[in-house]
């Protein structure tokens, strides 16, 4: 089976998707059209080659602004200026009959690449994502992302780090 992850167009079918989130569905269904459109965020859909219009799974990165260098982790904060720029992963969701089959790491690593190769051509500090609980946090921290002092569900990565 082969497998293409493609920038959100108008012939993904995004009715059908259920991550059993419903923010994330909603978020999806109804929102993502028009951010990609206004260039608020970018969303990415994992889709198999043969049923091109099934989302499997979606990310979504933006810009998240500028975040002040002392919130970052001790080791993140050397010959910083005061405030450093950020980007998001803003969403992560696989479909839930597809879950537990790998395609998450592989949309978090694709995330992770699109981002470096952003950062080439603007810049870009660091990556932040905020996981939605303690477990989830744990899912990004296996991948690099490290949590902020101040709170467990906010995790950051320097870009540099991306392999
Ligand atoms: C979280 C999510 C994206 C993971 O995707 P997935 O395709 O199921 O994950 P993968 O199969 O790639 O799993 C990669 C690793 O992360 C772990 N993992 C997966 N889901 C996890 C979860 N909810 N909590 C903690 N660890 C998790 C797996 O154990 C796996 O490790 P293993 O292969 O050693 O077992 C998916 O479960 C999902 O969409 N959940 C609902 C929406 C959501 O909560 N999104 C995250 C918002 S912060």
């Amino acid at each position: 089976m082969a497998f293409s992850i493609l920038s959100l167009d108008q012939a993904h079918d995004l009715k059908s998707f259920n991550c059993g989130n419903t923010a994330l569905n909603t978020w999806l269904q109804n929102t993502s059209r028009q951010h990609q459109k206004k260039n608020i965020s970018r969303t990415f859909v994992l889709v198999q080659d043969e049923s091109p219009a099934t989302i499997l799974g979606y990310y979504a990165l933006a810009i998240r602004g500028l975040t002040m260098t002392e919130a970052l982790p001790q080791n993140m904060k050397k010959s910083l200026p005061l405030n450093v720029p950020t980007m998001t992963l803003a969403r992560l969701a696989v479909s839930i009959k597809e879950q537990r089959k790998g395609y998450g790491e592989r949309l978090l690593l694709d995330a992770m690449k699109r981002v470096k190769t952003a950062s080439r051509l603007i810049g870009g500090g660091f990556l932040f994502v905020d996981a939605k609980d303690i477990k989830l946090a744990g899912f990004y921290a296996r991948y690099g992302f490290v949590a902020l002092p101040s709170d467990p569900l906010i995790l950051v990565m320097p870009i540099e780090k991306i392999p």
